[in-house]
């Protein structure tokens, strides 16, 4: 069961070259419990949950057991007349789990689509997309606890969730193996489809759609992200590598009365407004340049890619670039929201 020195380029979406010194597919968790109590998993100190490796960048070997997820299965539990949770188990992809969903018009994630990686890491950074979290429909999960060797849960107030983060990247980080997350999805008439985000009422009159389904919007999703990201297998990227940042309104204001156009959103956080990211990129001149192999996309700037060669330390070094002119130009801190390893 345990592989060494396993190539991981085709395990992320970056694409890159680097090797794990151990590395093993878990299947279930009695395969979990075992290799919990093997010698091996005990005597090695580092250890890397794995999904679909596109929030992941090495920039080097690592030296310690990958343990990549490949737990399947869905299935529709607990219907009513007006919703159904979906258990669904964490190595399954998730844009497949959409559109299963979708299929079964039951609405709540469909404006997540085509957001790549697997159901299991979904909660980790609480993926979100057009308007809609993973928090919005989340019920509960169940994790292998990889301290005690306990099956736990958590509930969504127990998940700490918020833009890009969860407690599973901060105080929980790397102790819990996800092994399936349950959703409540709503059938259509108790489903409120959540068009606010500009572009998907432009997408939809495109497409000559005036009474929107569960499908429809997915539809729009698809499209427009395919126009706007590169797709990982063309092209080597994590999406947006860089969160959009949360500054305090009075500063947001300073900078919007020098830069007008510059684009802010509300938050959640009182007090707070976030800035575009990518704007910030491409106004420090970045947008379509590169650094060593590493580039930035010429049609979005907060998405770094691999062309072809990059290290992960090129990719790494180019960030870091940007995060310097980016703090130089406009006083604002840019944190990643890719793992860097
Ligand atoms: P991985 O990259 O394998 O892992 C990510 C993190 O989760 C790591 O810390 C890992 O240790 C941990 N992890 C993974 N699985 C488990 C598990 N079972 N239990 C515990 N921890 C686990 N994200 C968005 O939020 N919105 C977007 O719109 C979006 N668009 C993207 C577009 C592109 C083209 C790409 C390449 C990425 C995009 N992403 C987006 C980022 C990425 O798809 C998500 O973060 C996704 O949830 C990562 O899933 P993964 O399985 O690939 O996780
Ligand atoms: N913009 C620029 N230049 C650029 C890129 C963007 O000026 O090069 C401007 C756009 O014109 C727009 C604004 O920035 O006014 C926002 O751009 P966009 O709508 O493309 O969204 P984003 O903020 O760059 C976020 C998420 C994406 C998510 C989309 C859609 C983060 C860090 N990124 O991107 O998530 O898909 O919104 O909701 O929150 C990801 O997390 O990996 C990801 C792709």
């Amino acid at each position: 069961m345990y592989q060494h020195d396993i190539q991981l380029a085709s395990y992320t979406t970056f694409g890159i070259i680097a090797k794990a010194k151990l590395f093993v597919e878990i299947y279930n968790l009695d395969e979990l419990l075992s290799i919990w109590k093997s010698s091996e998993y005990n005597s090695i100190y580092n250890k890397l949950i794995l999904g679909g490796g596109s929030n992941m960048l090495f920039t080097k070997d690592y030296d310690g057991l990958v343990l990549r997820n490949r737990i399947v299965g869905i299935s529709f539990e607990d219907e009513s007349d007006q919703s159904v949770i979906v258990k669904a188990g964490a190595g399954e992809n998730w844009h497949e789990l959409v559109l299963k969903c979708v299929e079964n018009n039951l609405g709540g994630i469909e404006n997540l689509s085509l957001i790549p990686g697997t159901v299991g890491a979904s909660p980790v950074q609480n993926i979100g997309a057009y308007g809609v979290e993973l928090k919005d429909s989340f019920v509960s999960l169940e994790a292998f606890d990889l301290e005690t060797g306990q099956i736990v849960h958590f509930n969504n107030e127990e998940c700490e969730f918020g833009y890009r983060d969860s407690i599973f990247k901060n105080k929980a980080r790397g102790r819990y193996f996800i092994s399936s997350v349950n959703f409540r999805l709503k059938k259509p008439g108790f489903h409120k489809l959540n068009m606010s985000y500009g572009a998907i009422g432009h997408t939809l009159q495109e497409m000559e759609v005036s009474l929107p389904t569960i499908k429809d919007i997915s539809n729009a999703i698809v499209s427009i992200r395919s126009s706007k990201l590169p797709d990982p297998k063309v092209i080597g990227n994590a999406g947006s590598f860089f969160k959009n940042p949360e500054v305090e309104e009075s500063f947001c204001q300073l900078l919007l009365n020098e830069y007008p156009l510059m684009p802010t959103y509300s938050t959640h956080n009182e007090g707070f407004r976030k800035i575009a990211a990518g704007w910030l990129i491409e106004q420090c001149g970045w947008k379509g340049k590169s650094l060593g192999n590493a580039a930035v996309h010429k049609n979005q700037a907060l998405v770094l890619t691999n062309p072809g060669n990059a290290s992960g330390q090129e990719v790494k070094n180019l960030a870091e670039e940007i995060q310097k002119s980016v703090f130089e130009k406009f006083g604002v801190n840019l944190e990643t929201e890719v793992n860097i390893i």
